[in-house]
């Protein structure tokens, strides 16, 4: 028998933390964001270095690390997962510029932004009979 093996994986982080590492080293944003990031965290009239734009990229980060915990690669860089946005405001999983059907969430409040993430294996893996 053979089944699919469902990964997930979760991540918070500290929004503050992020913006100070930001306000500390301005290049950060380019080595770990995608310019399409960077823009999705700013639609709808957001202003760079606001508190909204941290929490939207603190959860952008989240979704990295969650991404790098369900495919066992925490070595994954940074860049290679991407989050992009819908017309709709629905996050959608990029992985090395391909869509990966796997979901993910995101949510910010109270200083803090949390990502999960859920997919199938693509690799089918033996069951127990
Ligand atoms: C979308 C909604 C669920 C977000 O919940 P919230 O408690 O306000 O905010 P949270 O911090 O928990 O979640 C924010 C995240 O929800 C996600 N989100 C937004 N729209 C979404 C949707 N249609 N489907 C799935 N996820 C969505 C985004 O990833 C967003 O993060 P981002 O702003 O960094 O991109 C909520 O605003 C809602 O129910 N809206 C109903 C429709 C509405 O009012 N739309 C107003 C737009 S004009």
């Amino acid at each position: 028998m053979t089944g699919l093996l469902l990964r997930s994986g979760c991540d918070v982080v500290d929004v503050a933390r992020l913006a100070g590492a930001i306000a500390r080293r301005p290049g950060l944003v380019d080595r770990v964001f995608t310019a399409r990031e960077v823009a999705d965290a700013r639609r709808g009239g957001v202003s760079p270095g606001s508190a909204t734009e941290h929490a939207r990229l603190a959860a952008r980060f989240a979704a990295k690390e969650a991404t790098r915990k369900a495919l066992g690669d925490l070595r994954l860089p940074f860049t290679a997962v991407e989050v992009r946005t819908d017309p709709d405001g629905a996050p959608r999983l990029h992985v090395r510029g391909e869509p990966t059907g796997w979901s993910v969430s995101l949510s910010h409040d109270a200083g803090v932004a949390l990502a999960f993430v859920v997919g199938f294996d693509p690799a089918p893996v033996p069951t127990a009979p």
